[in-house]
């Protein structure tokens, strides 16, 4: 029982980061969802034992998904119209986060994995109650129910030389008698192997190290300004464009905002976006004055430097790396509960996995 390998199915797995980091841990990710070509396609070329079908998953049968242990699935956040009730869903597709529940009624996974943004921590529904209080209720009222534990958790806790918090939901069925506990963090904030001066080292040759999306001609203009370690408040006033100098005006009203951060080699960089602009993220190199490599945002990301990111464009390449769990996260994630797992008497784990035949350990 030990040695075998939990099943995974993935909804929403982009280029497969979360879905790595499981593999990592152990377990078998067997069927994978995603609507986005470019992610699908960066996944079939690394994760060759995985099936992934590309589009979306609204047009999937549950008879087409294979059955699963483990339910993964980051879905897009969106609001629901109504709290707690998902027949209050107004659209009448209903939301992403209404698909997962789709599969986890049809193939009862021992347990549910869901990953978002810092975000859905105070997302509202449309009637004014926390998006985050449907999810757990949405799940405890599955039958046969599941008990639900969410943590904001800081990547580089992990290992994952990157300042990215993301929020994790676990949720083991009820019928197993425990609730998910997360792992206490193994690393703290001063250690070196996290600093960006650690993780850039030795990317020469590694393939998409040539793969550098330019910035714009007014970015190629302000960005030699900023010192390593600095931002865009070492750019002269004159320099700046009209919207810039506007905010510097008024920085009370904006919030001082802290602009094209150059983060130094002997700092955490910050989180790796989606859009990869030096505005909001910190891409721009510490000591080159250039947008960091495919290679280097995949290193922040903690993915392996054979994991290839083989989409059309070089924005896709970014979006899909940007879009990711770190792997290392979805590595630490997976271990414990593959360990939470395991320490279940082995006879209740049957027991429990009889109780819905349909479950792929026995295959
Ligand atoms: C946050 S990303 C997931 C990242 C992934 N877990 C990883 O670790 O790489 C969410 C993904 O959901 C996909 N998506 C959005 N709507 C979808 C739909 N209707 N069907 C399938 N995938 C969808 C997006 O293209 C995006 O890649």
């Amino acid at each position: 029982m030990k040695n075998k390998r939990f099943k995974v199915v993935s909804l929403f797995s982009g280029c497969g980061g979360l879905d790595l980091g499981l593999e990592q841990a152990g377990m078998d990710v067997i069927w994978a969802n995603e609507i986005d070509a470019n992610a699908a396609e960066t996944y079939r070329h690394n994760m060759s034992n995985t099936t992934i079908i590309e589009g979306d998953i609204k047009e999937i049968h549950v008879d087409d998904i294979p059955n699963c242990d483990i339910l993964a699935a980051g879905f897009p956040c969106q609001p629901f119209s109504s709290a707690g009730s998902r027949k209050g869903v107004s659209d009448k597709r209903g939301t992403l986060f209404e698909e997962a529940i789709r599969v986890i009624e049809s193939k009862n996974p021992l347990v549910v994995v869901f990953e978002n943004v810092r975000g859905i921590l105070s997302t509202k529904n449309l009637d004014g109650s926390l998006l985050l209080d449907s999810i757990v209720k949405t799940l405890d009222d599955i039958i046969p129910g599941y008990c639900v534990n969410y943590k904001l958790i800081k990547a580089s806790s992990y290992g994952v030389p990157q300042e990215r918090y993301r929020v994790i939901f676990v949720a083991v069925r009820k019928d197993l008698g425990f609730t998910y506990e997360f792992p206490a963090p193994t690393h703290n904030k001063n250690e070196k192997e996290l600093t960006v001066g650690a993780a850039l080292k030795n990317v020469k040759n590694l393939p998409n190290q040539e793969d550098i999306w330019e910035f714009s001609p007014q970015s190629k203009k302000l960005i030699p300004f900023i010192k390593e370690g600095g931002s865009w408040k070492d750019i002269p006033y004159s320099e700046l464009p009209p919207r810039l100098k506007r905010i510097k005006d008024n920085m009370k009203k904006y919030r001082a905002p802290n602009f094209y951060r150059r983060f130094s080699r002997d700092e955490i960089n910050g989180t790796i976006t989606a859009a990869a602009t030096p505005e909001n993220c910190g891409i721009i190199h510490p000591t080159e004055n250039r947008r960091y490599s495919v290679r280097e945002i995949a290193r922040f990301q903690s993915f392996p430097d054979d994991f290839v990111f083989v989409a059309k464009s070089l924005s896709a390449k970014y979006r899909v790396i940007g879009n990711a769990v770190p792997p290392l996260l979805g590595k630490v994630i997976g271990e414990s509960i593959i360990g939470q797992l395991n320490a279940i008497e082995e006879g209740k784990l049957f027991d429990a996995m009889d109780r819905y035949k349909q479950l792929s350990l026995f295959d």
